[in-house]
């Protein structure tokens, strides 16, 4: 059973919105666990992979899921990506590739796939506190979080963003192409069916185009004091 004390906070948004930096700064500040939830979708999607499991088999291979899916996270330090561990192992660079990207896409429109990640979600809800960072922490999952943000900025702002991310991690990707892929998974997830990306009636929206982290931060602490 969660324990229904533990405070959230939840950061929805599009890709390259900023929700894993504007994450990762709460959770050092406020010294809270953070769940990196697209992470959680994308390292179950590597784990498929690795094992060979489509999705049409994925009831068939559940309880072996189930029991081999640990996922930890680490805020790290600003200016480094947060941290995964599966099964005691990092695989932070592993699961943010673009062939992971798109194939997680697609998983994660799936509804099978969405009800095995949601407990697994609810279990980050620990002491201190917790800042959830996704596309439906503030509709689906954490629905009585204590304060929702939504993140939002324009689409080349976000390919600029996401390219610098890629090259960080060594990976050279053509501006235009990224441009279209942001397009299409944007459209998957805000027209899918289930837990469509969009924002919690009482989520407060900033769009960060023109903003830096730190400015993101202060339009945070304007609405709310912890
Ligand atoms: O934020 P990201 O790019 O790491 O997310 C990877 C994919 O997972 C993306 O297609 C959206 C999906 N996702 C989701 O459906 N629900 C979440 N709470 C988080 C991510």
């Amino acid at each position: 059973m969660n324990d229904q004390t533990v405070p959230v906070i939840t950061i929805d948004g599009p890709s390259g919105s900023g929700k894993g930096t504007i994450a990762q700064m709460l959770a050092l500040d406020l010294e809270w666990n953070i769940l990196d939830s697209g992470a959680l979708y994308r390292t179950l999607a590597y784990f498929m992979l690795e094992e060979g499991i489509e999705l049409v088999d994925f009831k068939k291979n559940e309880q072996f899921i189930n029991k081999n899916f640990i996922v930890k996270f680490d805020p790290a330090a600003i200016g480094e990506p947060v941290k995964v561990i599966f099964n005691n192992i990092d695989v932070t660079n592993k699961v943010r590739t673009e062939e992971i990207a798109k194939e997680t896409s697609h998983l994660a429109a799936n509804r099978l796939i969405r009800d095995f990640i949601k407990p697994c979600q609810r279990e980050f809800m620990l002491h201190p506190g917790l800042i959830a960072d996704g596309r439906d922490m503030g509709t689906v999952i954490f629905t009585d979080a204590k304060l929702k943000i939504f993140l939002t900025a324009s689409i080349e702002e976000r390919a600029k963003r996401r390219q610098t991310q890629l090259k960080r991690q060594g990976s050279e990707v053509n501006m235009r192409l990224l441009l279209q892929e942001l397009e299409k998974r944007d459209k998957k997830d805000m027209e899918r069916e289930h837990s469509p990306l969009k924002p919690a009636e009482d989520a407060v929206t900033i769009d960060t185009t023109n903003l830096s982290p730190d400015e993101v931060i202060k339009e945070i602490n304007k609405i709310h004091k912890y």
